[in-house]
């Protein structure tokens, strides 16, 4: 109850909802997603280790304030792009938006053209279309060993996983994933590529040009129903554990 409590102040929420069903369960829920383990960055590290390269390129899409993540990763070299609308000192390399970036790389007026990096993480506009885009553009710059990671791929409501970033007294009050979820669900029907999703920080969406893990046989989702996703969330997102993880990462 306290931590409910410490969860409603934080949301700038008042007594108004305190016994309403719908944000009851959000924050229990939200509590619990805040509760897991382990953080993105910790991903990130172990699919940058794999293989023991001596050099290691790393993109970060959506940096914000580098020192929730960008300055955890152990990368030989790593780039951040950002426009810099939600974090005013914006200290990355390239203060762009993604679609400016990748257009940019592909004239190469930023790095070289041929550039791969061996993780892109994809963390930027959470609108399902944008995601779209960047995962599209991602794929072009990972190196065939590599992988695309997206956060906030499992959102644990429908009030999550909304598009309006601006309504704070929704059930899940400041905390929002958008609708990256629709994206990474997308990318899953794509043969040409494998993923799953893990269970941890809010869904650590991971997806690779080889076949380490899965790929959606067939669209159990096609009008990309919040719903019907709730109702197949795992096969949805393939959604594994970090340990399960580990013993893939492992045995490749
Ligand atoms: C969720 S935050 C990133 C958090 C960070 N990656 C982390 O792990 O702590 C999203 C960031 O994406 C940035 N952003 C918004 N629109 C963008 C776009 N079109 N392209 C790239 N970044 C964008 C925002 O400025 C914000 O800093």
């Amino acid at each position: 109850m306290e931590k409910l409590k410490s969860l409603r102040r934080l949301y700038h929420l008042g007594k108004e909802y305190s016994e309403d069903p719908f944000h009851l369960e959000a924050e229990r829920l939200t509590q619990k997603e805040i509760d897991k383990r382990p953080f993105r960055y910790e991903i990130i590290n172990l699919l940058l280790q794999k293989g023991g390269k001596a050099h290691t390129n790393y993109l970060e899409i959506g940096v914000r304030n580098p020192d929730h993540n960008f300055n955890k990763i152990d990368s030989k070299a790593k780039y951040g792009v950002d426009p810099g609308v939600e974090f005013k000192e914006n200290p990355v390399d390239f203060k762009l938006t993604s679609d400016a970036f990748f257009d940019q790389l592909r004239k190469g007026e930023v790095l070289e053209p041929t550039i791969k990096f061996d993780v892109i993480f994809i963390d930027g506009l959470h609108l399902a279309e944008q995601v779209d885009r960047d995962i599209k553009n991602a794929l072009d710059f990972i190196s065939e060993d590599g992988f695309i990671v997206l956060h906030d791929c499992n959102p644990p409501t429908q009030y999550h996983a909304s598009e309006n970033f601006a309504y704070k007294k929704s059930p899940a009050g400041r905390f929002w994933t958008g609708t990256s979820w629709k994206a990474f669900y997308r990318a899953r029907l794509n043969p040409s590529t494998s993923s799953c999703c893990i269970d941890t920080d809010w869904g650590v969406g991971i997806i690779s040009k080889n076949n380490l893990f899965t790929h959606l046989e067939k669209d159990i989702n096609p009008y990309l129903e919040f719903s019907v996703f709730e109702e197949n969330r795992t096969e949805s997102l393939n959604l594994i554990s970090f340990n399960k993880l580990k013993e893939i990462i492992s045995s490749h």
